[in-house]
């Protein structure tokens, strides 16, 4: 479950700090995707170099530094969730008032995305009434509060104060991610790549597909919580764990293989390049070359996107693409219309970055509504989370 979770730790002046090491250490194994940033204090408890290492970035601890400009409004965009552990007296009191004097409370007061703190202090801190007030004020700003645990505390007492245990800190972000997932219950068919229309045993008309949009859709569709399955043409892209593969080569094998999966489906998303056409016969034999021109006679493939809409029931949710080149958006929203989508993703050849063979991809989304969304050049697993976005939006709407 925290499998590609981009999660911002924030660490600060406490003896369990020395406990971030294991943390870190665990969310990567987890395959989460890690970056710390320490208060200045946290330095004198675990150096940058034993966080930097593990987690495979930077440790962030100033605004400014070694020449580079932490740019705090994106990472508090770039996580998916922020966790403070161990969060100290000091930093919980700046967190309740609004305070403002270093990097992780600048990222703190402008993220957007959830925040969670994991206290630990000694148990008389813990319970004194303005330990209790600040905690207040900050679960009153829809904060995250992971109680602290009983046992042996720095200072040589017994009682409330440690910060919870690694383990539990990474069970505690599976509990969450997993009840918070928007598309948690849901069923999705994504199918992505190329299609080979076999000419003889050993040519095919095909084209320069990698399915790396696809994949990406599908990997994002499983993050947010959905049970995928994914109709690959062939492409030797790797996919995540988890994710139902039906590997198929022809238009007409993708088609078999969505047709009747389609209805037990809550989404699916059209991100294959098909082909349109398949020669009318498959010689049997390796077609031997001849004086003089040749032919294939070509016959038209069923349209998968299109059949998908004509059987589409109410709360499915159906999402083509479209590649064009020119009139784009005139285009694209006829697919919609013709094919019954509910939202059409176009991708236009003019765009530089965009389309076939890039790792970046540059979309505008149309939807049944007449909304029009566009998005920046990006990369491709960026673009699935933007395309994700907004089919969550539209199914909570
Ligand atoms: N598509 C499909 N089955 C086909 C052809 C296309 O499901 N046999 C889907 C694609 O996956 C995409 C959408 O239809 O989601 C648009 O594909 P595109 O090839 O751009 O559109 P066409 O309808 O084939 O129109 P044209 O080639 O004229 O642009």
């Amino acid at each position: 479950m925290l499998k590609g979770k981009r999660i911002l730790l924030g660490v600060t002046g406490s003896i369990a700090a020395y406990k971030s090491a294991i943390l870190v250490r665990l969310l990567v194994k987890q395959g989460a995707e890690v970056k710390v940033i320490m208060t200045p204090a946290a330095k004198d408890f675990v150096t940058p170099l034993s966080l930097s290492t593990l987690s495979k970035n930077d440790v962030l601890v100033d605004i400014a530094g070694n020449d580079t400009w932490a740019n705090h409004v994106m990472l508090g965009r770039w996580a998916d969730v922020m966790l403070i552990a161990p969060l100290s007296c000091n930093t919980l009191a700046k967190m309740a008032n609004g305070l403002c004097d270093n990097l992780l409370m600048a990222v703190y007061l402008s993220a957007t995305c959830p925040v969670v703190v994991a206290p630990a202090m000694d148990e008389d801190m813990w319970h004194h009434a303005s330990t209790k007030n600040n905690l207040a004020a900050i679960a009153a700003f829809n904060n995250h509060i992971i109680p602290v645990e009983k046992g042996e505390l720095a200072s040589g007492l017994v009682g409330d104060g440690r910060m919870a245990e690694p383990e539990n800190l990474v069970a505690w972000l599976q509990d969450f991610f997993a009840d918070t997932a928007a598309l948690k219950g849901k069923k999705v068919l994504v199918t992505a790549g190329p299609t080979y229309e076999a000419i003889d045993p050993v040519r095919f008309i095909g084209n320069h597909s990698s399915g790396k949009m696809g994949v990406a859709i599908a990997e994002e569709m499983q993050r947010q919580g959905a049970a995928v399955s994914l109709v690959l043409g062939p492409s030797n892209i790797t996919v995540a764990e988890g994710i139902e593969v039906i590997k198929v080569r022809s238009a007409n094998e993708m088609y078999e293989a969505c047709i009747n999966r389609f209805d037990s489906m809550d989404i699916a998303v059209m991100s294959a390049a098909v082909a349109d056409y398949t020669p009318v016969n498959v010689a049997a034999e390796k077609i031997k070359k001849n004086e003089g021109s040749f032919n294939i006679a070509l016959t038209k493939t069923k349209d998968i996107l299109k059949s998908l809409g004509e059987k589409k029931k109410a709360g499915q949710l159906l999402v083509g693409f479209a590649l064009e080149t020119t009139n784009e958006k005139e285009y694209a929203l006829k697919k919609l219309e013709s094919k019954n989508a509910d939202m059409i993703v176009l991708n236009s050849l003019n765009d530089t970055g965009a389309g076939f063979g890039h790792d970046t991809n540059k979309i505008t989304i149309f939807d049944r509504q007449g909304k029009e969304y566009t998005f920046e050049t990006k990369p491709k697993k960026e673009v699935a989370k933007d395309i994700v976005n907004i089919i969550i939006r539209s199914i909570h709407a």
